[in-house]
């Protein structure tokens, strides 16, 4: 694994002098945060010999890599989904580019249904813990353990620091930014009443089918993480709606503007 991420890496330092310090990865339909980006070049996967390729509607394939407020940042448009039919080592392999490219902090974002009453369609939840209920993660089988310890610490894996300066962005900007504990299901069904029960028991707040795989990659090589999710539905059977691909995308834009808002704040105060 480590051969091909190195080989990634090499093709990316070549296409850019920009050294990222974040990462970013953007849920489906939370592109427009890249508006402000400056310096921008755009690498498409189908690029980069080696890097895997994403069919979800509503992602790209690409790497996007440039400055935000003066701080080097990749962002990436279209993750690798277990849904999607990707193993966990690959759902996991582009935080391990992250890591090679000398990123520090990842800031993962991702569309998400509220099991908590009052987490509504346009809220924005910052992580605060999550449960893998996926049953697989990036280091079973021994995979990775070249980019840090096999048995990972996972207390706090969304940075306290991290979670308290956004909370304070949001509260200087009078953005009712939410908290939450996040499970991911390996979907790409969305979830029965039944499950949305268990995951209420269980200690989740809000449900998705990304992000924790990508968390806890990143722990292990030591990157900070913060966790942002767009609450774009009720969870199942917490509203008389039916779920669906394209209502998930269209209300991920209802909290676009607050997002970038958090992010780029963040990303000011980042040094
Ligand atoms: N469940 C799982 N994933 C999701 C949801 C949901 O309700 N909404 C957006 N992504």
């Amino acid at each position: 694994m480590e051969e091909i991420i190195k080989k990634i890496v090499s093709q990316i330092k070549q296409k850019t002098d920009i050294k990222p310090e974040i990462a970013i990865v953007l849920g489906s339909g939370l592109s427009d945060i890249l508006e402000d980006m400056t310096d921008k070049i755009v690498i498409n996967y189908s690029e980069l010999e080696g890097m895997l390729k994403t069919s979800v509607e509503g992602h790209k394939n690409q790497f996007i890599i440039g400055k935000i407020n003066g701080v080097g940042v990749i962002s990436m448009l279209g993750r690798f989904h277990l849904y999607d039919g990707f193993s966990a080592k690959q759902v996991s392999m582009p935080i391990y580019i992250f890591k090679e490219l000398g990123v520090k902090t990842l800031i993962t974002t991702n569309s998400a249904g509220g099991v908590r009453e009052d987490l509504n369609a346009g809220d924005i939840a910052v992580l605060t813990d999550h449960i893998n209920r996926t049953g697989t993660n990036c280091l079973i089988g021994g995979a990775n353990i070249y980019y840090g310890e096999q048995f990972v610490d996972m207390t706090e894996p969304y940075d306290v620091i991290y979670r308290q300066k956004v909370l304070e962005i949001a509260s200087k900007y009078n953005i009712n930014l939410k908290q939450g504990v996040y499970v991911q299901f390996l979907g790409p069904f969305y979830e029965t009443k039944a499950e949305i029960k268990m995951a209420k028991i269980i200690g989740g707040d809000i449900v998705g089918m990304s992000t924790v795989l990508e968390v806890e990659a990143a722990r292990q090589c030591n990157i900070r993480v913060l966790g942002l999710s767009v609450i774009t539905n009720k969870a199942t059977g917490l509203s008389s709606q039916k779920l669906s691909h394209s209502e998930v995308l269209q209300n991920s834009k209802l909290a676009t503007k607050n997002l970038i808002k958090i992010i780029k704040e963040f990303i000011k105060d980042y040094n």
